[in-house]
């Protein structure tokens, strides 16, 4: 099997993975970083997105072997000292969770956005943005509510 080493949350890693193996099964089956989610399995959902190299991707659709050597930041490596991250405080203060499963691919997907949209971010960017996340809960108003109050405080 092949060896693959990376950087996760800032910590070096490394194991042994089939060469079919998922970066969403890397990360929750060889490492317990189980905050990221698989939904779907089929890159529409969202619950599963991680950042590789500074950019979201869907972790349910890349190859563990494919990110040898990249830098990845899971939302268990958002918080840091203790604190939560803006978006995450965001999603908090505005309630924009009800079950959760889709929170840690949406808060993901939300710091990629405004590290390329900018920190002012209007409804409709947010809904366009968020179009490969599916929230099956909350009808997306406070999701919407919470990005634009992260943006602004990142
Ligand atoms: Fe990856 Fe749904 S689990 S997009
Ligand atoms: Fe339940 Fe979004 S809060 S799927």
């Amino acid at each position: 099997m092949p060896a693959i080493s990376m950087k996760v949350n800032g910590q070096a890693v490394c194991g042994e993975v089939e060469n079919r193996t998922l970066l969403v099964e890397f990360l929750r089956n060889n490492l317990g970083l189980t905050g990221t989610h698989v939904g779907c399995d089929t890159s529409q959902c969202g619950a599963c997105v991680v950042h590789v190299n500074g950019k979201a991707i869907k972790s349910c659709t890349t190859l563990a072997v494919a990110c040898d050597g990249a830098d990845v930041t899971t939302i268990e490596g958002l918080s840091k000292d203790g604190k939560l991250h803006p978006m995450q405080q965001a999603f908090h203060e505005n309630h924009g969770l009800q079950c959760g499963f889709c929170t840690p691919g949406m808060i993901m997907s939300a710091v990629d956005m405004v590290k390329r949209k900018g920190k002012k971010l209007d409804d409709d960017t947010i809904r366009h943005e968020l179009e490969g996340n599916i929230c099956r809960c909350t009808g997306y108003q406070n999701i919407v509510a919470a990005v634009k109050a992260g943006a602004e405080n990142m």
